[in-house]
């Protein structure tokens, strides 16, 4: 059980770092976050020890919804640099054993890609069946399916009079997986970036690329399996790059399809499960309730059990699209580094490929606007038209966007105390959060303290105990509910992690035998652990020795 069923890849035992680019590193001054901004800052990952860096979109695109539109799937976005810059990339990160992991985004492509201007055109052009096109039903859209950024998901197009699919914007249409030679032409354009060398790709929202409209089936369509096999087939099988699918509906069940090894699908999948465990049930994202730390324990749990050795789990609090975890369900107040201390042991014991979002590592927060002419992200901008005419009031809604809103992830990355952080000598596309003065890089590598210093060490932990990577998960039961507690064990050895996972003190005890401590956030004596006090946000792991008493 505990043994890996095939032979281990380097990404089952790597940590990736993302890299969104647009806020990681100007180097040109013009605001934006560039490609050889990355370059610059390869030794500074280096020193954390990550091993992948998923770069966020890079493409050519209009921006729609920053780059998440692409117009070329084989060149680089002006503001981020040339094909030239990125080959460099992918050579200076591999001198550093940095592999490159691309975004593949391709349930849509921009409006303004060629294929999708052919489509337009006529109706018996050769690009045509690239999109989904339906004429109008007694004068309306084909049918009420929605788009994830609100309003209809079908756009009426003058030109030939028929409606086009669009599950995100109206600039986003949808490719027609349905027809071979979008298939095609997509493992084309994967094999074009597998050919410079790099190391895998992060798929956007490949779950809905099986997608039946007509029967308002997006997610999990008949199909999908398919498809994913044939690309597995056609690029990447046999390569052993990490693949990583974005799957918002996936339960362990569907994961599994997705990552047995013997399905040749894909390395693994972002699952989303404890991501919407602070929203109101069957409302959206924007409806908020306080978190429930056994609800988190009870999917973790399953997470890590249930996909045994026939998937594979990824691991994440953070990315592009969701708020900073330390103002989420840390403390970025003053427990901010304890509480980041926590959550990062937390996550980085489990089993799975740990992902760190940019700025993460140094405690980053989220960043609240006082009026919504502060605010990019295409989502939260329809959310807020859409929330306003429906009678909510601009308090209300702010609420929700300074809690979820994309941007808070989005902010510049914060270097050291210079103007902008560091970040840009011009003026940043989007505001930096003005806590940059204490929450930097150069502040967190200069402290031996630092939150910086436990994502180190926990990625060195990794590379050093295969328990870490291979180890069965058990969840300690009868903690208080704020304890999130659980053991690892791996061929006759055990450690034990334990989390107070809130601001108020707890108790915890164990009879049991302690060998060593692994890591923790206080310097605290961990010899023995009966009739402990926890302080706010404490975290250690522990090495068992003798007989373990659950
Ligand atoms: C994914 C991306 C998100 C984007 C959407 C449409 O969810 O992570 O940023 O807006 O897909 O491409
Ligand atoms: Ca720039």
């Amino acid at each position: 059980m505990n043994q890996p069923k095939t032979a281990a890849h380097w990404w089952q035992e790597t940590v990736v770092y993302q890299v969104y680019p647009r806020s990681f590193q100007d180097s040109n001054g013009d605001g934006i976050g560039d490609l050889q901004g990355i370059i610059q800052r390869l030794d500074y990952l280096k020193t954390l020890g990550i091993g992948a860096i998923w770069l966020s979109p890079v493409y050519r695109s209009p921006n729609d919804d920053n780059g998440y539109d692409i117009s070329d799937y084989e060149q680089i976005m002006a503001e981020f640099g040339t094909m030239a810059d990125m080959e460099q990339l992918i050579h200076e990160a591999e001198k550093r054993d940095i592999k490159l992991i691309m975004d593949l985004v391709v349930n849509h492509t921009s409006d303004e890609h060629p294929w999708f201007i052919e489509s337009r055109s006529s109706k018996n052009n050769p690009y045509r069946d690239f999109y989904v096109w339906r004429a109008s039903v007694n004068g309306d859209a084909p049918n009420d399916l929605e788009s994830t950024f609100l309003g209809s998901a079908w756009q009426f197009d003058d030109h030939t009079g028929e409606y086009y699919l669009h599950l995100f914007s109206k600039k986003q249409p949808d490719l027609n997986w349905e027809n071979a030679k979008v298939r095609q032409a997509v493992y084309d354009m994967m094999n074009f970036w597998i050919n410079k060398g790099i190391g895998g790709f992060r798929m956007d929202v490949i779950d809905l690329v099986g997608k039946l409209p007509d029967k308002k089936i997006t997610g999990n369509g008949p199909k999908l399996h398919d498809y994913l096999q044939e690309m597995n087939a056609k690029t990447f099988g046999g390569k052993d790059l990490l693949t990583v699918g974005e799957t918002w509906g996936a339960t362990p069940e569907i994961a599994k399809l997705y990552s047995d090894p013997e399905r040749n699908e894909l390395s693994m999948v972002f699952q989303f499960e404890h991501v919407g465990l602070d929203e109101q049930p069957g409302k959206s994202k924007w409806d908020l309730r306080p978190l429930v730390i056994s609800e988190l324990k009870t999917v973790f749990s399953k997470w890590q059990t249930e996909l045994g050795d026939q998937g594979w789990n990824s691991l994440f609090w953070n990315n592009h699209d969701l708020p900073r975890i330390i103002s989420r369900w840390g403390n970025d107040r003053e427990y901010r580094v304890q509480s980041g201390k926590m959550l990062a042991i937390l996550l980085h014991m489990l089993k799975g490929t740990p992902y760190i979002y940019q700025g993460e590592e140094i405690g980053m927060t989220n960043r609240i606007v006082a009026d919504i002419s502060e605010v990019e992200d295409i989502e939260s901008k329809n959310m807020y038209a859409d929330r306003m005419a429906k009678g909510y009031t601009e308090a209300e809604i702010l609420i929700s966007i300074n809690a979820k809103g994309r941007d808070n992830a989005r902010t510049p990355m914060q270097w050291d105390t210079s103007k902008n952080a560091g970040f840009t000598t011009g003026t940043p596309w989007l505001a930096v959060n003005e806590n940059y003065h204490e929450i930097n890089a150069a502040h967190a590598l200069a402290d031996h303290t630092s939150l910086f210093y436990t994502y180190q060490q926990l990625i060195a932990l990794r590379k050093k105990y295969p328990l870490i990577i291979w180890g069965s998960f058990e969840l300690l039961e009868n903690t208080t509910e704020t304890v999130f507690a659980y053991y690892r064990h791996y061929e006759g050895e055990t450690w034990l992690i334990v989390c107070n996972f809130s601001d108020q003190k707890q108790t915890f005890s164990l009879e049991t035998t302690v060998e060593k401590v692994i890591i923790a956030n206080s310097e605290k004596d961990y010899s023995t652990l009966l009739n402990r006090t926890l302080e706010p946000y404490e975290a250690f792991v522990v090495k068992l020795g003798g007989n373990v008493h659950a």
